[in-house]
């Protein structure tokens, strides 16, 4: 038994009194390029990282749900399944208390459930889709077979938007559930259609640098939710259902009426198609048998439309991407929804020492706390554990 399964399964015991009925895992992710391209319709290119959320689960037979953490207070979050309703639990447990709601007519003697995680949290790393997606996969095992990986994904995303209220793409879950490993998931959001890209950058001397700046955020409220918005607002005024329908920058000379306000739903609107033709410039140089290091530019071409276009970029992040291109990265960009969380840099693999000690010396200079840093490789998605 590995040492997470005995730890996760030790934990469960010792809160529950019993044994659970498995271990599940799911992943974090790292975006390698299209950010907030998914509620647009568009295309995403992430893989998944060896950090994953554990759940073990056990179901009950007295109509109550509980759910606990390994981390955090340690309290345990109670409540009966009828209570169960978008904000009720608040909290973290509201996600996987949103999976529980999406399948509660096979659970009426209520289940119990307890997570682990090594995902950072609030660090842009899609820590709360490797909680749905570990939660999701286990019930799914336990209570409904019949659910497909696409269905998964679905099960997750409605946790977390209808239940939690946080109105995310669907990136996140995608990423955890379907992505494998030493492959990118090329994912066409509007279609669903996937491919896997292989992604050895190993193989080509390459590392994938992650930094964490330490800037939390939380897509429930604020930022995330407006540039939704404004997306929303730029399709209707072009006249298409959504962005993704635009190619050309051109096409979206129309917004810029001469008012503030459509001078910034060109730049989003902007951002969007821009993003959209990076990621497939980089699933072409992937698939080809181009040196990866030509996707670099590219990546850092990324940054720049989500700083300038976007606007969704912070101070520490763009040191990050600065000190990291300074030091000799070929490209490195925000990840994520923004306001905060993590970037990534590509990077030599024998210079990953060099630029971890650039983006800290940055850090130092700016008063920040020195950052989180690691290297990540493109790993599985989600699966039984035991
Ligand atoms: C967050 C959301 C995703 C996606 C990204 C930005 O991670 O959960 O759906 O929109 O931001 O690409």
């Amino acid at each position: 038994m590995s040492e997470d399964v005995a730890r996760i399964r030790a934990g469960f015991a010792e809160r529950f009194g019993a044994d659970p009925e498995g271990v599940w895992a799911a992943p974090g992710r790292v975006n390698v390029i299209g950010e907030h391209t998914d509620y647009n319709g568009g295309f995403v290119l992430p893989v998944a990282m060896e950090h994953t959320t554990r759940a073990s689960v056990a179901r009950r037979d007295d109509g109550r749900l509980a759910f606990a953490s390994l981390q955090g207070d340690g309290k345990v979050v109670e409540l009966d399944l009828a209570q169960l309703a978008p904000g009720c639990p608040t909290g973290w447990a509201g996600y996987p208390a949103g999976v529980v709601a999406g399948v509660r007519e096979r659970l009426s003697g209520g289940v119990s459930v307890l997570v682990d995680t090594d995902v950072p949290v609030g660090a842009g790393l899609s820590s709360s889709a490797a909680l749905t997606c570990s939660v999701a996969l286990a019930l799914s095992d336990l209570v409904a077979p019949e659910l497909r990986p696409a269905d998964l994904v679905e099960l997750a995303r409605s946790a977390e938007n209808d239940f939690v209220g946080a109105p995310t793409g669907i990136l996140d879950q995608s990423a955890s559930v379907l992505c494998t490993a030493g492959h990118a998931l090329f994912l066409d959001t509007r279609d669903r259609t996937s491919e896997q890209v292989p992604l050895d950058l190993a193989a080509a001397g390459l590392a994938l640098l992650v930094v964490d700046s330490g800037v939390t955020h939380d897509h429930a409220e604020g930022g995330y939710g407006d540039r939704r918005r404004e997306c929303e607002t730029a399709a209707e005024r072009l006249g298409v259902p959504l962005l993704r329908e635009i190619d050309d920058v051109a096409a979206l000379r129309p917004l810029a009426d001469g008012t503030p306000d459509g001078e910034i739903l060109l730049r989003r609107a902007r951002h969007i198609v821009t993003e959209n033709a990076r990621v497939l410039e980089v699933v072409d140089t992937l698939r080809g048998d181009a040196d990866p290091r030509a996707i670099g530019p590219i990546l850092t071409a990324g940054h720049v439309s989500l700083r300038d276009d976007f606007e969704i970029s912070v101070p520490l992040l763009d040191a990050i991407v600065e000190s990291a291109l300074e030091a000799g990265a070929h490209g490195a960009r925000m990840v994520g929804g923004g306001f905060g969380g993590s970037a990534i840099a590509l990077v030599d693999a024998d210079a990953v020492d060099a630029v971890t000690a650039a983006v800290a010396a940055r850090f130092a200079r700016e008063g920040a706390l020195a950052p989180r840093t690691f290297v990540t490789v493109p790993s599985a998605g989600a699966r039984r554990l035991a």
